[in-house]
């Protein structure tokens, strides 16, 4: 068994957005999504099973992991144990794994979602076992809903499934990286960590929020109609799309009750700047994860007018410039 395997992978943002799960043991999604994989922003992760270590140790950004995050890391790691013995009739033993992000975690930066597809792959390559990357999204899926759709470079595509097994609801790639030039700015407004966390946000809106519903039933046309503006490249559709997937998002969670803002009075002044700015004819579109961060996607050619108005906005203390990037890839030691 070549026991060890150090991969990095990709964060991702939505522009159709995945809000709500339908099962929370499989952590299945109660709607599908679609994100682009953004190149700048990556995890890079080791992972060695060690015969005759008893216990995963994990160490995540130079520190070793406090026992919460080392717990989400082994659990994980458990299920690529329960995967090696049904294929091979034998144990793994514990691992050391050694992760870093070259971004703030948990700021909505999807940090758990480059996390979970990189530790997916090098877990699984580690452990020797070849799994389509279909069947690595199922597994990554598991940690995080977001990480399915970072193995994948380019535009990306979770399905919501059916099935109760979860066996249909993976990530699969609609467009490659290089399909449309567009850049996405992410405008970070701060960098503490973030209040209530998706899966805890999710599980309080299905549980409270009366819009629920409306938003399960109304996610395919979304789907539908970022695919068609994908295969058109039609770039303003694709901004429109991705505003008013965010915005549904965030209203639903404001919904939930008690109600969830992740929003901070710096993200609602960038959200107008933006509107501004696309009224005095440069093309910019926003979207907003489970934080306060603002992402703008434009044309390349207008990345440069962009960056220079922003630099200069007190809302903002970094921007990070990004394009859409690849999937996941081993890299060497
Ligand atoms: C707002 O993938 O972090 O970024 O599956 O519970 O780990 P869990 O949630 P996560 O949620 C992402 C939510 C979002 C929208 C999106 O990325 O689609």
């Amino acid at each position: 068994m070549d026991n060890h395997c150090r991969v990095i992978a990709h964060s991702n943002i939505a522009l159709i957005k995945y809000w709500g799960k339908r099962d929370s043991l499989l952590n299945l999604p109660a709607v599908g999504s679609i994100s682009v994989t953004l190149d700048t922003l990556f995890t890079d992760t080791s992972v060695r099973f060690e015969p005759g270590r008893p216990a995963d140790s994990v160490q995540l950004n130079n520190l070793q992991a406090d026992e919460p995050e080392r717990l989400r890391v082994s659990r994980f790691l458990d299920r690529i144990r329960l995967i090696y013995k049904e294929i091979t009739g034998q144990i793994l033993p514990g691992a050391e794994v050694i992760t870093a992000n070259n971004f703030p975690t948990a700021a909505g930066l999807a940090s758990s979602a480059s996390a979970f597809a990189a530790l997916a792959y090098a877990g699984l390559k580690a452990a020797g076992l070849d799994l389509a990357l279909r069947e690595v999204s199922i597994l990554a899926r598991q940690g995080s809903g977001s990480a399915a759709r970072s193995l994948f470079g380019g535009f990306v595509e979770m399905h919501r499934g059916q099935l109760p097994d979860g066996s249909d609801a993976f990530a699969e790639q609609i467009l490659t990286e290089t399909a449309l030039n567009i850049n996405v700015l992410i405008l970070v407004t701060s960098r503490q960590k973030k209040k209530t966390g998706s899966t805890e946000g999710m599980n309080l809106t299905r549980d409270t929020s009366p819009y629920y519903q409306a938003w399960s039933d109304s996610a395919e046309a979304d789907l539908a109609a970022m695919r068609q503006a994908l295969q058109d490249a039609d770039f303003t559709r694709i901004g429109h799309l991705a505003e008013f997937s965010c915005l549904k998002m965030h209203a639903l969670a404001m919904s939930a009750n008690p109600g969830i803002i992740y929003w901070s009075p710096a993200t609602l002044h960038l959200l107008q700047q933006v509107r501004e700015i696309r009224a005095s004819g440069i093309e910019a579109y926003f979207t907003i994860d489970a934080g306060p961060q603002v992402k703008i996607l434009c044309r390349e050619k207008d990345a440069p007018a962009l960056l220079q108005i922003f630099q200069n906005d007190s809302a903002v203390e970094e921007i990070i410039i990004t394009r859409p990037g690849p999937g996941v890839r081993i890299v060497e030691p």
